[in-house]
């Protein structure tokens, strides 16, 4: 790859996420040149034609990487298709940008984990909500012990599912394209959050259960999380509740810090007890803590790609998240409390 030349990027899968993030992000970058796209639907060449005129589409991705010289690509698949279009990316000398969930089995994560590693190429994993400004604040915040020591995590992810609505068709409620429902399409993005923030997680104990839709896969889930620094952690998701509570919580020895998406990120300074030393000093550190996202996660990937940033939503992020969604799954499934290795 060239420095003075353009980076030459294609998508895999132009559903939804392809049209409102990797086709208009690429298209935005001015070190790339948004050259290709590949989804067996032709809806879908419909539809990106009207927003990139002249783009070149093709219904395969083999035959996209094959005659397109590509530098970088988006895998934006229905989860199941993940791994074998990142490793056919990656085998074509192509960066890649998987969506979450990295995979649908551990082992198709280390197969494309190993696939970078042998073609020396970069792999990302979509954990966007990483890159909105709450979260970067919060990580910041920790990493400086501004709240003590962090002890408890409360994180809320949820709305109304994903179709009809947002995505192009109905392979969301598919276990077989899918592999899992709320807990692993919304869950990733919290189990990631979690490991990001708090550290390495020891156990889970998990309940998934399909309670409003009527389809295959699971639509809310509470997971409880054990971490290996003795703190704990809970998640709920759902699909069937778009009002209340997105966002995290995290309580530490020494404040608190309240990321709600829609309203602020809040700073609670002082003691967590109950006693006389506690304390209740308020700071609104950011009006609009889901700013970012989607809408840098592009340009961030391309710094990542140039090597003007660091790559830390590695594959190996990608599998730590997936180990616990699908342990989760096992908790649930079994009733028993997962210990993670
Ligand atoms: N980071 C995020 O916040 C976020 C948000 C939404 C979706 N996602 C992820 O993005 C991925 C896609 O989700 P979506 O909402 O865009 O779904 P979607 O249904 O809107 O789009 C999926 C597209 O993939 C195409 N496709 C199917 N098989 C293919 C193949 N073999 N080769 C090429 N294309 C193929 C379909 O025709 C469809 O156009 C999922 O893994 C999902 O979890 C991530």
């Amino acid at each position: 790859m060239k420095r003075d030349k353009k980076l030459r990027a294609g998508v895999i899968g132009a559903g939804a996420i392809a049209q409102a993030c990797h086709l208009p992000g690429y298209a935005r970058n001015k070190h790339v040149e948004l050259a290709a796209f590949a989804d067996p639907a032709m809806a879908r060449h419909r539809e990106v034609a009207g927003a990139f005129p002249g783009l070149r589409g093709y219904r395969s991705y083999q035959d996209m990487l094959k005659a397109e010289d590509l530098d970088v690509v988006s895998v934006c698949t229905p989860n199941s298709y993940h791994a074998n279009a990142t490793i056919a990316a990656l085998e074509a000398g192509c960066h890649v940008l998987c969506e979450k969930p990295i995979a649908t089995t551990l082992k198709e994560a280390d197969r494309m984990i190993a696939g970078a590693r042998a073609a020396r190429r970069k792999l990302m994993v979509g954990f966007t909500h990483r890159l909105y400004s709450g979260p970067g604040t919060c990580h910041e915040m920790l990493a400086k012990k501004s709240v003590g020591k962090p002890f408890m995590i409360r994180v809320r992810f949820a709305h109304g599912g994903p179709y009809p609505g947002w995505a192009k068709d109905k392979w969301f409620y598919d276990p077989k394209l899918a592999a899992g429902g709320a807990m692993l399409d919304m869950g990733i993005h919290a189990i990631d959050l979690c490991l990001w923030l708090m550290g390495p997680i020891a156990a889970v104990s998990a309940k998934a259960a399909t309670l409003v839709k009527k389809i295959a896969v699971d639509d809310n889930a509470v997971l409880l999380l054990e971490f290996a620094s003795g703190a704990l952690g809970y998640i709920e998701v759902g699909w069937t509740s778009k009002p209340g509570f997105v966002g995290f919580e995290i309580y530490g020895t020494e404040g608190s810090l309240i990321c709600d998406y829609l309203h602020s990120l809040r700073l609670c300074q002082g003691k967590a007890s109950a006693g006389t030393d506690s304390s209740d000093v308020w700071t609104i550190l950011d009006a609009n803590p889901a700013t970012g996202g989607w809408s840098v996660e592009i340009d961030r990937w391309i710094d990542v790609v140039l090597g003007k940033e660091k790559l830390t939503m590695t594959g190996l992020a990608g599998r730590n998240a997936l180990e616990v969604a699908l342990a989760a799954y096992r908790s649930s499934k079994t009733g028993k409390r997962i210990a993670l290795t």
